[in-house]
């Protein structure tokens, strides 16, 4: 596949065939993923990629103590609840979800389902754990350079016909993550991956997230003579 057509036709996948991906695909794909630049190419990362009974516990675990109540505890800091033109951008994203599975609004059995699949990392056969060496927290690059390595593994996945959700409930509950993956004390745990071949007659694989234009996103800088001039 070229480049753009792999970026232009990624979307997350929140359901996924039982299909099992081989190591050897995932392999490659990690490869890929690792020519992700990082800061004085200290590559902090360290990826623990989970299949069959260790990701089934987590699972399981996950969902139960938060079911349970147990409060989240993630390793890494979060900034609270989304306001503003994030809040918007947020609940966007969710309508078209929920929109795309036929989840109404006040169906809280629709609701909770969802999220239930979302603790179960959506039943994916692969989850790709990746944490990062705890002497550097306390920065915020190592997270950066983790960063550019996920989006390196979602879009080296799509090019081989893998789908991938990078997610955030897999790892609520990070000591069950810590315990069944077996991550050493001397790392922080920072994402999961959920991925496996996506069942494409689930809705909402079709769904396609907009993004802000250029225009919005970009300031040109020094481009235009005019405004130069007016600067100066
Ligand atoms: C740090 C991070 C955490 C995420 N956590 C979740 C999650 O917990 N559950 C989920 O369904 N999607 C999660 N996502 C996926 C985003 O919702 C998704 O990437 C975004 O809506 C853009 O859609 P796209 O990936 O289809 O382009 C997460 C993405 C990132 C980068």
């Amino acid at each position: 596949m070229e480049f753009d057509e792999v970026v232009r036709g990624r979307r997350s996948a929140r359901g996924f065939k039982p299909d099992p991906v081989p190591r050897k695909v995932l392999e490659e794909v990690i490869e890929l993923a690792t020519r992700a630049p990082s800061s004085m190419n200290t590559q902090p990362w360290h990826l623990y990629v989970l299949t069959g009974a260790p990701l089934d516990r987590i699972r399981r675990e996950n969902t139960e103590r938060n079911l349970a109540g147990v409060k989240p505890s993630r390793e890494i800091r979060s900034h609270g609840e989304y306001q503003g033109v994030h809040r918007q951008r947020q609940i966007e994203i969710a309508v078209q979800l929920f929109q795309a599975m036929g989840i109404e609004r006040h169906d809280t059995a629709g609701r909770q389902d969802w999220v239930l699949r979302g603790f179960r990392q959506f039943d994916a056969p692969v989850s790709i754990v990746v944490t990062y060496d705890k002497e550097l927290e306390g920065g915020d690059i190592a997270q950066f350079d983790c960063g550019a390595l996920v989006n390196g593994l979602v879009n080296a996945g799509w090019s081989r016909g893998l789908g991938s959700v990078v997610n955030s409930q897999g790892i609520m509950q990070s000591p069950v993550v810590r315990r069944y993956a077996g991550i050493p004390d001397d790392q922080v745990i920072m994402i999961c991956v959920a991925m496996g071949y996506p069942d494409d007659g689930f809705a909402a694989n079709q769904v396609v997230s907009r993004r802000r234009p250029v225009e919005e996103v970009a300031t040109f800088v020094g481009f235009d003579d005019s405004a130069a001039v007016a600067a100066g």
